[in-house]
């Protein structure tokens, strides 16, 4: 059965990682699926595979912490396909330092990427969603939206805020059909971490990483992707502000 046949979907920053295994598995359950990625050759070769497959789907570039690139990027998706039943906020940065050593152009950068541009894609898609009366808002969040590792300053706070987003949001649209959820993702096989293991001088990083997860492996992009599924779904309508952890239990272990 799919259980998105006839949704209109966008995903940001699914030109690869776990944005793409979600837009990936959107055009498996049936919906038309729009990439809304910045690296616009990445979008377009995923929206043609998808395409070959025999989906519908397109790609637009945007940039998720332009106010306008996104409002564009929101016209454009009704003119094609209609106005949206579904938004995954998936683009999002890592910028790791210490307090004091990051510059005001680091803060700003994950602000806006990880922030600014989620609030840029709800503020576009709800208005669409409220006149429908019917709607899905996924925010990938992270374990860092509720735990702190030190050094990565300050993803975590732009992590958390999103969290705050999801629930206020939640809260504000829940009699009107619109529903707001986050998924936590802990360490996930994709694009960015495999960066940050290759220029890690330790040719032991991603083992270590491992050894650390209760399961001994990293989580899969499709593992993510199953979760956003259900939740963009119509037997998720009673899952209201929630924020699903899919980590493979690493956040519920105590010191060791
Ligand atoms: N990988 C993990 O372990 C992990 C864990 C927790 C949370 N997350 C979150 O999941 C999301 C995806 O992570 P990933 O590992 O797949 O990342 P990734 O870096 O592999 O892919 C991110 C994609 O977003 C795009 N993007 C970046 N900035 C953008 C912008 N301004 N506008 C539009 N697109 C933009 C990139 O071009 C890229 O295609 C992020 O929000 C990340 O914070 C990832």
């Amino acid at each position: 059965m799919q259980r998105l046949t006839g949704k209109i979907a966008i995903v940001t920053g699914a030109g690869q990682g776990i944005g793409e295994a979600i837009a990936r598995r959107f055009s498996t359950e049936g919906a038309r699926v729009v990439i809304a990625e910045l690296d616009s050759s990445r979008g377009e070769a995923i929206a043609e595979s998808l395409r070959s497959a025999g989906a519908e789907a397109i790609a637009i570039p945007t940039n998720v912490a332009n106010a306008n690139s996104v409002d564009e990027m929101m016209a454009e998706t009704v003119s094609q396909f209609g106005p949206p039943d579904i938004l995954v906020n998936n683009a999002g940065i890592a910028v790791f330092g210490d307090p004091l050593s990051i510059t005001d152009a680091d803060w700003q950068r994950c602000m806006s990427v990880d922030l600014d541009g989620a609030w840029f894609c709800c503020r576009a898609a709800l208005p669409h969603m409220l006149a429908k009366g019917h709607g899905a808002i996924i925010n990938i969040a992270s374990n860092h939206s509720f735990q702190i590792i030190r050094n990565t300053f300050p993803y975590p706070i732009a992590k958390h805020g999103l969290l705050g987003l999801t629930r206020s949001l939640a809260l504000e649209y829940a009699d009107r059909g619109v529903i707001v959820n986050a998924i936590s993702p802990g360490y996930i096989d994709t694009p960015l971490n495999r960066k940050f293991f290759d220029e890690d001088p330790d040719p032991q990083a991603r083992a270590k990483v491992e050894a650390k997860q209760p399961v001994g492996r990293l989580g899969k992009p499709e593992e993510i992707a199953a979760v956003a599924a259900m939740l963009a779904s119509d037997e998720a309508r009673f899952i209201v502000g929630a924020n699903i952890v899919v980590d493979g239990g690493v956040t519920i272990r105590m010191y060791e």
